[in-house]
This record gives C-alpha cells, structure tokens and sequence, in this order.
C-alpha cells in the first residue's frame, strides 16, 4: 500500500517522506514548486527522495482539479494521505489573500475530493496551524478552544480547511485528523520563517526587527519532533470515522530575546535588534498543550531550543556554504 504526501517539497513534507521512505514505505509525493520562496531548495530537498525506488513524485498543482483527481486511477493503492501543500506565511496572507484561498481552501477541498475516491482509504492526516487560535487570550491553546477569530487570511484559511474536512468526514466517513502545528524550526527550514531570517541578519550585520517591542513568545518546535509526531499520528487513526485535531508543538513557549541570544551564541556574532510594534495578523504569543497528543499517541516533544538552534545553526552554515 502506498503513503500520499502532498507538498513533499516543502519543510515538513520532505522530512516525512524521508522517514516514511527509511521505515520501508512506498511513498507518491506532489508538489508544485510553488515560488512562494526559493524553489531551489525545494529542489534539493526532494532530489535525495527521488534516488529511493519507492518513491514516485508528480509535479502537480492541489487546486487544479482534472489532474489531482486522477491520481485516484493512477495510485489505486494509497491508503494515507499526509496532506501538507499549503500557501504559507501569515504577513504576505494579507497582501495576496487569493493565493491562501487557492491552495489552502480550494486546494484541500480537491485534496478531500480525492481522498474519498480512494477506495482503500484508512487515514486523512493534514496540516492545519496554531494561527487558528488567532485572538484567543487563554494559555496555552487547546483543541476544545473556540476558534472563531483568526487574526490573518492565512489562518481563516487553515480554520477554513478544518472544517470543510469536518464536513467530508461526515458525509464520506473518512477517518481524518488534522495537526495544529506550532512555529516549526530545524535544518531545511524555510527562508521566510524567523530562524531563517535570524541566521541570515546577524551574519550579515543587518538590524533584527523584533515585533511586539520583543515582547513576543512563540512555542519554537523541532522538526524531528513534529515529523515523529505527524508519522505517530499516521498509524494510529481512529475506530471509526471521525474527525480529531491535535496540537503538535513543543509545549514550551520561548521568549524571543531568548531566542536571539540562542542564535548569538551559536553564529559566536551579536545581533543587532530593532524594537518595533506588532504588525497586523501577527500573533503575540502561542503555547500548544499538548496532554491530549502525549495521552492518545505517547508523543512528547524531546529537543529543547537549546540543543535545536545549534543543529539548524549547523545546517544553515553549511547549506549556505559558509
Ligand atoms: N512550518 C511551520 O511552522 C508550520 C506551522 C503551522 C502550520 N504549518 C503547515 O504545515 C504544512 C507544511 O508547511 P511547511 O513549513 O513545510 O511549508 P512549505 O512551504 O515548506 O511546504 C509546503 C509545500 O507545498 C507546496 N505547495 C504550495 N502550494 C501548492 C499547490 N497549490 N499544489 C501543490 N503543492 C503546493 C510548496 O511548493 C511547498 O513545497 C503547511 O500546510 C503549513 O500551512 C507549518
């Protein structure tokens, strides 16, 4: 039986392919390449995937509809799907809200329409985002929470995406779980996201604009941490047909001050900061809790920024070739 990944050029996508692939799983993974951020590290995150005998890659678009759906007659056998295409980036959500309804509302809808011509379908695995949460002021973020708020166009898409599956599940009986994630970090990470953008000013001398007058916390997650909890997910689906959501997240929201610091040491150069209000769709804080994930799958969170930062440090430097 055969594993669907879709977006399996991005972050997240790549690295649970790679360990799909490394438990002995055939895997077909699509993505778009789309230009959001450079494509060529898209492109070197899916070449060392495409050496693997069980990996079949398509290069296609979640929101164009003919194609996508005729992945239903040329992969009979999938029996997952970990649906990960997205348009991500909470700020440019605002600039270019059409783009986040095209991949991230019209995108899952065809991805869910796929998913119930699949005939030995057993698991809907997605990516939705702790940006759901938006204005809520309790802490931490739980899955009972109301989430009728969300502050970005990036965030009423991901919410909108929870519950047009909410809606197949009920009318097809899919088994279908959606991941809140929370601030994902780690070697190949994106370009647009803060440690990216951290690494990148401090060695280059530039200013670090920090939002909320530094103010800010975000629950910093590492990547082998989330893909062990999306794969964990993935063979555990419920009994029966239902929708579930859980947050995945470190559980352990950090100061960015702290986070900085981090970096400095790491890069051995002092940032230089920039202290600025809070921009609008930005969230000031976010915390996962996660009791519900730990109790359902035994999955708990095990690299600490401390030990993180460094690693991606590492990769940052090398990738980049300094
Ligand atoms: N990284 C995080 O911190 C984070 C946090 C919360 C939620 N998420 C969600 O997790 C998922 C994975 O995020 P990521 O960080 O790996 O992002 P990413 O941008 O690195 O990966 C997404 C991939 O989807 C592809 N894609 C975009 N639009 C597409 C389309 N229309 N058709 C086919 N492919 C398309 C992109 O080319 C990219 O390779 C996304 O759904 C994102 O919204 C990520």
């Amino acid at each position: 039986m055969t594993i669907l990944i879709t977006g399996v050029a991005g972050f997240v996508g790549s690295q649970v392919a790679r360990a799909l692939l490394a438990r002995g799983e055939r895997v077909v993974g699509i993505d778009n390449f789309s230009p959001y951020y450079d494509p060529v590290l898209k492109f070197a995150r899916v070449k060392p995937l495409r050496d693997n005998k069980a990996f079949t890659f398509h290069e296609l678009d979640i929101a164009e509809r003919e194609p996508l759906l005729a992945l239903a007659d040329q992969h009979r056998d999938i029996d997952r799907i970990v649906h990960l295409a997205a348009q991500p980036g909470v700020r440019q959500s605002i600039t270019d809200p059409y783009a986040y309804i095209q991949a991230n509302v019209m995108g899952q809808l065809i991805v869910l329409e796929l998913a119930r011509r699949l005939p030995d379908l057993k698991h809907f695995v997605y990516a939705s985002s702790s940006s759901v949460y938006g204005a809520n002021a309790e802490l931490p973020y739980r899955t009972t929470d109301r989430v009728d708020h969300p502050v970005s166009v990036y965030a009423a898409t991901k919410r909108s995406g929870e519950l047009l599956t909410d809606t197949y599940v009920h009318l097809y009986k899919l088994k279908a779980t959606g991941l809140r994630y929370f601030t994902v970090y780690g070697p190949w990470g994106r370009p647009d996201m803060s440690p990216f953008i951290f690494a990148k000013a401090i060695l280059e001398g530039r200013p670090i604009k920090l939002f909320h007058l530094g103010f800010a916390k975000r629950d910093f997650s590492y990547i082998d941490d989330i893909v062990a909890g999306t794969v964990a997910v993935l063979d555990k689906p419920a009994e029966t047909p239902s929708h579930r959501l859980y947050n995945l997240g470190a559980a352990d929201s950090e100061e960015i001050i702290h986070i900085i610091e981090l970096f400095e040491k790491a890069l051995g150069k002092k940032a230089v900061t920039e202290l600025k209000p809070g921009e609008p769709g930005d969230m000031l804080e976010t915390a996962a809790d996660i009791a519900e994930t730990t109790r359902d799958f035994g999955w708990k969170p095990k690299v600490k920024v401390e030990e993180g930062i460094p690693k991606f440090v590492e990769w940052f430097k090398a990738y980049n070739g300094l």
